[in-house]
């Protein structure tokens, strides 16, 4: 295992490149699994979550070769229809496999995803569309398996009680070959889930949205070969603009896509944080003024997007006066709140009076854990000083690694993995902006 040694501050200026969407590369992958042809996806992350849905499809039955950001998938062996449990464990969506290996093989034996460090994560809302469908899937303890079987998947109408981006990309997965029209109701709208339609669209699938959160898909025979570029990832930008303007420095954006961060960019412009469109693919950020302290509700698509919450709790020690972020998507996602208060920031948890929480939240309401909350109250300006700290999860960890690099004195991060999962080559890219990044082992001592 590594860990990181950060010495701050530091201010971040210069230019970089946005990677590939890590919420849309993992799904494209698991789309090569309709076809027994080839799919080249292009743009694809060097992430550690990439790295390990390609060793599931390996188990599948296919071939992956990486060679820059260009996958190329073909048929390797006769399929399998089991994902194995210790990759399964260690991502969560290799359970989007059960539409695809359903709808061709009518067989399904996949790790229950279980929950992570942002809430229990269930897959209740996947499933309840499959059964729809016509697929039976038991859950059994004792090997920590689902085991789903369908003679045949057939088209269904489907609404989700409440909004699921990965539900929704699973059911559009089963769907695409399954005999006859799917309706999906109250369907995400994430611009992720666009950007995989694109693809299954490009793979012969007949999906379209057909009004407000709603697609229709009607069922096909087959599928064919696809070369595809996938779109970059949001939260990377996102990450990258709190770094510039949290750092009071300065940083252009390239492979940039602000008109899906309309939610963000407003705030930021309130807060007084600067952004700039260079042109359709580039956007400074920089930091403009004393940043003023600006409420945060999370929400899905359009909204304030719950990953971004993190980093602008960062960017909110930073500015004057107080300022609530309010996490309405996930049961449990401040896991950073204790360790960004070790470096001496002034947070404190509250819940706000909500009339109705079962519907209001987007999680299930009995999922929540007694000892969390879903708002914190943060009081800045703060100077940040070094401390020892633990990541907890992927948003979490890039949020802490900002906060060494802004904060004074020489700083440890251990659980680095969690940010390996979503950020290609993190500690590379910001050195180049100016940081001072040093990964070495656990047990080093320096
Ligand atoms: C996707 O997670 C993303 N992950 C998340 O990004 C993102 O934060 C989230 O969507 C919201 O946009 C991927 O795409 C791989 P949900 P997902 O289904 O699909 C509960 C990151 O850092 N729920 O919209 O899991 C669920 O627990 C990650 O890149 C159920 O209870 O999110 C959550 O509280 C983090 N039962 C809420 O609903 C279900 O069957 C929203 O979940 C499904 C979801």
């Amino acid at each position: 295992m590594e860990k990181f040694i950060v010495d701050g501050p530091a201010k971040l200026i210069g230019h970089v490149m946005i990677a590939g969407a890590k919420n849309v590369a993992l799904k494209a992958l698991v789309a090569s699994l309709l076809t027994d042809e080839d799919i080249i996806i292009k743009n694809v992350p060097h992430i550690r979550d990439v790295h390990l849905m390609l060793e599931v499809l390996g188990h599948l039955g296919k071939h992956a070769a990486l060679t820059g950001s260009t996958v190329t998938i073909t048929k390797n062996s006769s399929h399998t229809c089991t994902v194995p449990l210790e990759v399964g464990a260690r991502l969560r969506t290799s359970s989007m496999v059960l539409g695809p290996l359903l709808s061709r093989y009518g067989k399904a034996i996949i790790p229950n995803p279980g929950g992570c460090r942002i809430g229990a994560r269930p897959i209740d809302r996947h499933i309840d569309g499959l059964k729809a469908m016509g697929a039976s899937i038991s859950y059994t303890s004792d090997d920590g398996y689902f085991h789903a079987e369908a003679k045949e998947l057939h088209g269904a109408e489907i609404t989700f009680e409440k909004n699921t981006h990965t539900g929704t990309e699973t059911i559009l997965l089963a769907a695409i070959l399954a005999k006859g029209t799917t309706t999906l109701h109250n369907a995400a709208e994430e611009v992720e889930v666009d950007n995989l339609i694109d693809l299954l669209q490009h793979m012969g699938a007949h999906i379209k949205r057909t009004g407000k959160r709603e697609i229709v898909i009607e069922g096909v025979s087959s599928l064919h070969s696809a070369e595809f570029e996938i779109m970059p990832d949001r939260n990377e930008e996102v990450t990258f603009a709190v770094a510039a303007i949290a750092s009071t420095g300065d940083i252009t954006v390239h492979n940039s896509r602000r008109q899906y961060l309309g939610a963000f960019l407003e705030a930021l412009t309130k807060a007084g944080g600067g952004y700039e469109a260079i042109d359709a693919e580039s956007t400074r950020y920089f930091y403009k003024e004393a940043l003023t302290a600006v409420d945060v509700t999370t929400e899905i698509y359009p909204g304030f997007m719950t990953d971004w919450q993190a980093p602008w709790a960062l960017l909110m020690t930073q500015a004057k006066g107080e300022s609530v972020v309010h996490e309405t998507v996930f049961e449990n996602r401040f896991t950073y709140v204790e360790e960004l208060k070790k470096m001496g920031a002034r947070i404190t948890y509250f819940d706000p009076d909500i009339k109705n929480p079962e519907e209001f939240y987007n999680f299930n309401w009995n999922d929540r854990p007694v000892d969390t909350h879903q708002a914190i109250r943060i009081t800045g300006p703060t100077n940040l000083h070094n401390a020892v700290l633990s990541i907890n999860d992927l948003r979490a960890g890039a949020t802490l690694l900002l906060a060494t690099i802004i904060g004074s004195g020489k700083s440890y991060l251990y659980g680095i993995e969690q940010v390996d999962r979503g950020y290609e080559h993190i500690e590379k890219r910001l050195c180049a902006l100016g940081a001072h990044i040093d990964r070495v082992t656990e047990d080093a001592i320096s």
